[in-house]
């Protein structure tokens, strides 16, 4: 939005100056020229607002997947000094984008002014067993977010999402049971499981950036009360405060919050907000009781708690 704003700005100093196109801004700041006017498609002759480049990130969300990933991107898009990247990039995650290299990587980022930063994020970098080695090589000061939730809640979260994105595809779908038990005993190889496992993949990142470096969201918090987590974020990016609590307004219907910012409203898509389907309550407690020594690792390895259970 950011971005968006400065674009549109820019646009109606620029037109002041040098009247005679009409031309269409998309977010993101890309133009459209006028020939191509009605033409749905983002392929346009791609003219960047003056006075941007594309820059590395200066910071990363780099999961988790469920975590509320996008809820914390949109909100600190809110900031004019945060130019978001519009889409999960995969770089450090799949070999086939990495191999592409950092020029290919830059060019995937927003145009941005010079007082801003960039802020990619891809929820699958946290449990990528490469990317902590990778985003270390590219620049070992980044700041890192990472946004988590109750893991237990982040399993059925995630099996929600493949069951409606399999069920879209007209793809058989299995009861969540089906897929948490195997013979009788929790399926730990599971792999939404295996995600939840936050301590297993926080080692891997601690062995390459320190503390310190990974702000760590409490997304529970976020959703029920995003303003005071979004001031902590502005100070660990050292960004000055401009996110308000005049910024969010809870829609009843949806039962979470929505963003106003720049005069526009928006909430996130109706695929963020899809009710869990009702899951078996031994093979739930079973696999609230195998997640409880890693979440209490968990909270050793960061010298913080949280409320799971
Ligand atoms: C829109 O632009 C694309 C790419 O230039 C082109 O392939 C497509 O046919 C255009 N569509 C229309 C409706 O003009
Ligand atoms: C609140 O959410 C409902 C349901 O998704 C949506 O139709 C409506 O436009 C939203 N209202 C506002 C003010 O955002
Ligand atoms: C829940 O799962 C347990 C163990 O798998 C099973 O014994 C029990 O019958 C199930 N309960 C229901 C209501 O399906």
């Amino acid at each position: 939005m950011a971005t968006f704003l400065s674009s549109v700005l820019l646009l109606v100093l620029r037109t002041y100056a040098a009247p005679p196109e009409h031309v269409q801004v998309w977010p993101g700041g890309w133009t459209q020229a006028p020939g191509e006017a009605g033409n749905e498609t983002l392929t346009p002759s791609l003219v960047p607002p003056p006075g941007t480049a594309q820059h590395a990130p200066h910071s990363i969300i780099i999961g988790v997947r469920k975590g509320g990933t996008r809820a914390l991107l949109e909100m600190l898009d809110i900031h004019p000094e945060v130019a978001a990247a519009a889409t999960e990039v995969h770089f450090f995650d799949w070999d086939e984008n990495y191999v592409r290299g950092l020029e290919w990587y830059r060019e995937q980022m927003p145009y941005s002014y010079p007082h801003q930063i960039t802020v990619e994020k891809t929820p699958g970098y946290f449990t990528s067993p490469a990317a902590p080695a990778r985003i270390c090589a590219m620049n070992p000061s980044i700041k890192l977010l990472l946004i988590l939730r109750d893991p237990t809640e982040r399993v059925v979260s995630d099996y929600t999402q493949v069951y409606f994105n399999r069920l879209e595809n007209r793809k058989p779908v299995q009861a969540i049971e089906r897929m948490l038990v195997k013979n009788g005993a929790l399926n730990t190889r599971y792999k939404a499981i295996q995600r939840s496992l936050y301590d297993v993949h926080m080692r891997n990142w601690l062995q390459y950036f320190p503390l310190r470096q990974i702000h760590i969201v409490d997304g529970d918090t976020l959703i029920r009360d995003p303003l005071p987590e979004l001031q902590r974020v502005e100070r660990f990016l050292d960004l000055p405060p401009r996110i308000h609590a005049s910024n969010f307004y809870f829609n009843q219907t949806k039962g979470f919050y929505c963003i106003r910012s720049d005069g526009h409203e928006r909430c996130l898509h109706e695929s963020k907000g899809r009710p869990h389907p009702p899951v078996n309550g031994t093979v739930l407690r079973q696999l609230r009781s195998y997640l409880r020594q890693h979440n209490r690792d968990f909270y050793r390895l960061i010298g913080r708690t949280f409320n799971w259970h």
